[in-house]
């Protein structure tokens, strides 16, 4: 099992405390190291996967891909619909299948259901082909976004709340296994993307300082001992 390395919260505002310069050589920095690899999403329902996804594509100025959209797409039906007529092994089948033909399509911003990433083969295809960022939530924070929207066939049997409690006891030890761990807060989304894109600067040996200033540039004059 990968270390837990959670990105301290002081870490995300490094990005915005940067002028508008800085921060996009900073953001081309991850865009070059990242070569053909996706940056794929992966947490619980609600952990702000596809939200967070959308934003940070947009700074990254790479294409975003959801993977459910995709798998709704090419099965012509809803999730629920596919669960419903289907049953949840064969969705888990086309999951897998769609997302190992999406991550051919890098670089981009990959966001994946809650329970692709729990398919060893999946995982596999995300560590060989992409850098994965787990976005972990409190139940507090999930429960209050899932119960925006009855769109989760997971979450329509049974209590919610219990169902989230198991998830987050069999998955996050296989979450954790991911290259990045960042803490999906209640605050802003643009906080959390900050949070991620400093992550993977981090990640991906993008950390050289920001260039400075011509004023900051003038060196010193010496101290005199
Ligand atoms: C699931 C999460 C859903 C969707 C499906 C199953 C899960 O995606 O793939 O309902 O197993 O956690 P989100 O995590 O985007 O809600």
């Amino acid at each position: 099992m990968g270390e837990i390395r959670p990105y301290p919260a002081k870490m995300t505002l490094r990005l915005a405390e940067h002028n508008k310069d800085d921060r996009e050589r900073r953001l081309a920095d991850i865009r070059q190291s990242l070569g053909a690899r996706s940056i794929v999403l992966i947490g619980l329902m609600g952990a702000g996967k596809t939200a967070v996804g959308r934003r940070l594509a947009n700074w990254l100025d790479l294409p975003f891909i959801d993977a459910d959209s995709e798998i709704e797409e090419a099965a012509g039906q809803t999730i629920k619909e596919i669960f419903a007529e289907h049953g949840e092994a064969y969705f888990r089948e086309g999951e897998r299948k769609v997302i190992a033909r999406l991550l051919d399509g890098g670089p981009q911003v990959l966001a994946t259901g809650g329970g692709a990433y729990m398919n060893p083969k999946t995982r596999a295809a995300i560590k060989a082909r992409g850098i994965s960022v787990w976005l972990n939530a409190d139940l507090r924070v999930l429960l209050k976004r899932v119960g925006r929207r009855d769109h989760r066939p997971l979450l329509s049997v049974g209590d919610p709340e219990a169902v989230m409690k198991k998830l987050m006891a069999e998955r996050g030890p296989v979450y954790a296994e991911a290259d990045i761990t960042v803490e999906s807060r209640d605050v802003p989304h643009d906080v959390i993307v900050g949070a991620v894109a400093d992550a993977l600067a981090a990640e991906l040996g993008c950390e050289a300082a920001p260039r400075r200033s011509a004023q900051a540039a003038t060196p010193r004059r010496k101290k005199v001992q």
